[in-house]
């Protein structure tokens, strides 16, 4: 697991007080590095709201542990694993995670396991779970990084990237950022431009404190200011994360992502997408049908230091931006057509160009890279 000086994510337990799931809290970076504890189910569904744990696959990961602490908290584990599977609605990788631990869950209870069994049965598929996410991260890394070779040969890159899609989202060094981090390994990264990622500035605060983490060549840019960067012909390729690409290939992901493939469409630059396989969501037949998170106005009306989420206590210590009671359009993700999209990079293999066929090709239980 990455190192952040305090680990994205740790199960605690001992043999004196029952366990709890502790996350380092993301809305409190880059400020400091503090860890928020979660007893119970209810506070790690607030956690999942305040955006303390985020980023499609660490909210599969933490999902999963959130049903292996209902399970050994006793209780009912099927109404927890539903709050946890409903905490947040458009990154798919949650419910996807929640669902596989609570069918572990449920078949160690029918196996005639016990409650102490079938809780650690589920504890087990959680840690299966981080496991795989970090496996999964280390192959899209390499594959994408393949890609871009092929994309853009002969030089050194310039990669733009928007959101947060690092070591904080993963059991691993996470989706997007797993290939810039390739990328700058092998020396082939000139520089990276880091989206600000507004309103909740994923970008700025947890993509930069990446960058630096890493030691890479970047700069934080105002999420208008892109589209005078592809102008000046400065972004070799984009690179993003996804938080659900439904059976069509249309691509969910941070608010932003969308403008960003319109303009690399225009300038001629590669789009790619990075992702594990568990953010492709067959039962959602096209982009329009992605149910898209809105969030609270006072996120872009309001602005905090250091940053808060909007749930809770911005409306105290935010700084007002707008007038007090300004009404905003929010919306958490927006969809990108995958005529867009020059290549979704997963785990299993890369997959262009990105169409319901070739997406479809990528869930078949034959194809195993
Ligand atoms: O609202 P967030 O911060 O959870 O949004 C995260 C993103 O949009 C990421 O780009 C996405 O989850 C892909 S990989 C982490």
């Amino acid at each position: 697991m990455a190192d952040h000086g305090v680990p994205v994510l740790r199960w605690e337990e001992s043999a004196e007080r029952p366990p709890k799931l502790v996350l380092l809290d993301q809305t409190r970076l880059p400020a400091e590095e503090v860890e928020l504890a979660c007893k119970d189910v209810p506070d790690l569904v607030a956690a999942i709201g305040a955006l303390s744990v985020r980023g499609a696959p660490l909210l599969g990961v933490a999902g999963g542990y959130g049903v292996a602490l209902a399970a050994a908290l006793g209780g009912d584990v099927a109404q927890a694993a539903d709050r946890l599977a409903s905490a947040r609605p458009t990154a798919v990788n949650l419910a996807a995670g929640v669902r596989r631990v609570e069918r572990a869950y449920k078949a160690a209870t029918d196996g005639g396991a016990g409650e102490d069994g079938a809780a650690a049965a589920a504890l087990a598929e959680a840690r299966a779970l981080h496991e795989e996410d970090a496996e999964a991260s280390a192959r899209m890394a390499r594959l994408g990084r393949e890609l871009l070779g092929e994309l853009v040969p002969g030089r050194r890159l310039r990669l733009l990237t928007h959101c947060n899609t690092g070591t904080l989202v993963s059991g691993g060094k996470g989706t997007a950022f797993a290939v810039v981090s390739a990328v700058h390994d092998a020396g082939d990264l000139q520089q990276l431009w880091v989206d600000e990622t507004r309103p909740l500035l994923q970008g700025a605060r947890l993509t930069a404190y990446e960058a630096v983490r890493e030691r890479m060549p970047y700069s934080v840019l105002a999420d208008s200011a892109a589209g005078s960067l592809f102008a000046a012909g400065e972004v070799d390729a984009v690179l993003i994360g996804a938080d659900r690409i439904a059976a069509d290939g249309s691509v969910a992901n941070k608010v932003g992502s969308y403008p960003l493939a319109v303009l690399a469409r225009h300038h001629g630059v590669p789009f790619v997408v990075v992702a594990p396989v568990t953010t492709v969501d067959a039962a959602t037949e096209r982009g329009a049908d992605i149910v898209v998170e809105q969030r609270p106005a006072e996120e872009v009306t309001q602005i905090s230091f250091p940053y808060r989420s909007a749930s809770g206590t911005a409306g105290e210590e935010g700084v007002q931006l707008a007038p007090k009671g300004a009404e905003a359009y929010n919306p958490a993700f927006d969809v990108t057509p995958p005529d867009l999209v020059t290549a979704v990079v997963t785990e299993r293999g890369v997959v262009s160009p990105v169409t319901r066929e070739t997406v479809a090709g990528l869930c078949s239980p034959s194809r195993t890279r």
